[in-house]
């Protein structure tokens, strides 16, 4: 475990050869990568990006891109929602305390790290160095899970795992729940990546 901070340029999902020397982590990252297609406007420097979410299932994630980052929107079911409140004994960090302003924007402080309970925004890269996690929605025992996971995200790479609002569990290599970026709701379908201060 390590409580070394890692900067922002270790962050990027762009450096797979963070994972190059873990068991599996190529193999994961490699199909992620050659699946993303970066949008035009998603390339220029800082655009917030527009999704629309109307059609996302209850159970369902969708990525975005923002910034050459995938930004995860998941639509949580009201079980994954209920499933938040039990966890907090086992969270490295439950209540986003660590580094709020680099990881949760004030409007993301609650158990859920959320604007809407059942909808999660998150980078989907590892705070540790840089992997991108995989989905485990399933609960229940499997490989590398406890068995009474309630589902959440897996880090091939080294083992980190993570529950359905991104808090990072502990003794794991993540020193920080994965980041909220800052996003705003235009209206009741539509969310906006990457800012949080239009009307
Ligand atoms: S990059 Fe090491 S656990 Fe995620």
């Amino acid at each position: 475990m390590s409580d070394t901070p890692i900067d922002s340029s270790k962050r990027t999902w762009l450096i797979a050869s963070g994972c190059a020397g873990a068991v599996g982590g190529v193999a994961t990252a490699v199909p992620f990568v050659s699946t993303f297609q970066p949008s035009e406007k998603a390339k220029a420097a800082g655009a917030a990006v527009e999704v629309d979410i109307s059609a996302l299932k209850p159970g369902e994630k969708m990525t975005a891109e923002w910034r050459g980052k995938p930004v995860w929107i998941v639509r949580r079911t009201p079980e994954q929602l209920a499933d938040l409140s039990g966890l907090n004994d086992q969270l490295a960090d439950p209540k986003s305390e660590r580094k709020p302003d680099e990881f949760t924007p004030a409007y993301a402080r609650n158990e859920g790290r959320s604007i809407k309970p059942e909808i999660f925004v998150a980078v989907g890269i590892c705070t540790h160095l840089g992997c991108s996690p995989s989905d485990k929605f399933t609960p229940g025992a499997q490989p590398s899970l406890p068995a009474d996971w309630k589902g959440g995200f897996l880090c091939p790479c080294h083992g980190s795992t993570f529950d359905m609002a991104g808090r990072v569990f502990k003794n794991k290599p993540a020193p920080d729940n994965l980041e909220v970026p800052p996003h705003m709701y235009l209206s009741e379908t539509k969310l906006l990546i990457g800012d949080d201060k239009k009307a």
